[in-house]
């Protein structure tokens, strides 16, 4: 199968097929969520809190991205492959943004980068289109702006918001974005920016109107159940089986049962031969 192409995932907003998106940080679950037909996969800067344990995305750094984004390029065969450029990355300048993304591409063999931010990120966007680098936009919640939006809520609620969060999608389309997040908003809101964008939209607690969805892949599969935000759906609750597979290999350590005669590597030379070595 040839890795999926921005032309590709373009076209199946034209032929009203949706866009499924899931977040892989390593090797291991990039093979996994590919292996399962996955349209698209970002590394995203949602490991700050899933692998690192923070509490938002702001102290993730470009090194990390990087470092990430190659774990599970080197996995992800089918999949069209982008890596959020972190906080502070692209904010000061257009020619910060090109030098971060070309890092990115350059460093990590990822195939796009993502960025967030609407009409305020536009000339970054743009420079990075200009330079040959594909672009995903994300408006709505954008995370890395937790503080400023007063901690992670819906965004777009109310006449004046929603014109803004239009107004942001367009920047980000009229600058070059290939295809768009929209993170947190009104469903009836989403469907709006789905019909006026040419570009697909991809939705995480965005309703059922957007073109694609994206979760992440620890949410997916049931891994954290102290984390249960509405807009996701758990496909497995794995959390449970695998702290009940560690437990049993600890009580098979503690009792001696493994490792079996199965799991050993004998020396054949024989018993007396072994007394002497040993
Ligand atoms: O960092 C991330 O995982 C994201 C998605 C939740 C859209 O930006």
């Amino acid at each position: 199968m040839a890795r999926k192409t921005v032309l590709d995932l373009q076209s199946m907003k034209a032929s009203n097929q949706r866009i499924a998106m899931v977040t892989a940080y390593d090797a291991t679950m990039g093979r996994l969520v590919d292996a399962a037909g996955v349209d698209m996969v970002l590394v995203g800067d949602s490991l700050g809190m899933v692998v690192q344990g923070g509490e938002n995305t702001l102290a993730v750094t470009l090194d990390e991205m990087i470092y990430h984004g190659r774990c599970v390029a080197r996995a992800v065969q089918n999949a069209h492959l982008t890596v959020d450029l972190p906080f502070m990355s692209y904010q000061i300048s257009p020619a910060q943004a090109l030098g971060a993304a070309g890092r990115v591409i350059k460093e990590s063999g990822c195939q796009s980068v993502k960025l967030e931010g609407g009409a305020r990120s536009a000339p970054a966007i743009q420079a990075i289109v200009e330079a040959g680098v594909p672009v995903v936009g994300h408006v709505g919640l954008t995370p890395q702006s937790v503080h400023g939006l007063s901690g992670f809520r819906v965004q777009g609620r109310g006449q004046d918001a929603a014109a803004r969060l239009i107004e942001d999608a367009l920047a980000v389309q009229e600058a070059g974005a290939f295809c768009i997040v929209l993170e947190m908003v009104p469903a009836e809101l989403a469907a709006e920016l789905t019909a006026q964008l040419h570009i697909p939209t991809i939705g995480i607690g965005a309703g059922a109107g957007c073109d694609g969805q994206v979760l992440v892949a620890n949410d997916l599969l049931g891994l954290d159940s102290r984390f249960k935000p509405r807009f996701v759906q758990r496909f497995a609750e794995l959390e449970r089986p695998i702290i009940d597979a560690v437990s049993a290999y600890v009580v098979a350590v503690r009792e001696g049962s493994f490792p079996a005669e199965v799991h050993s590597f004998h020396d054949k030379r024989g018993p007396a031969v072994l007394a002497r070595v040993y």
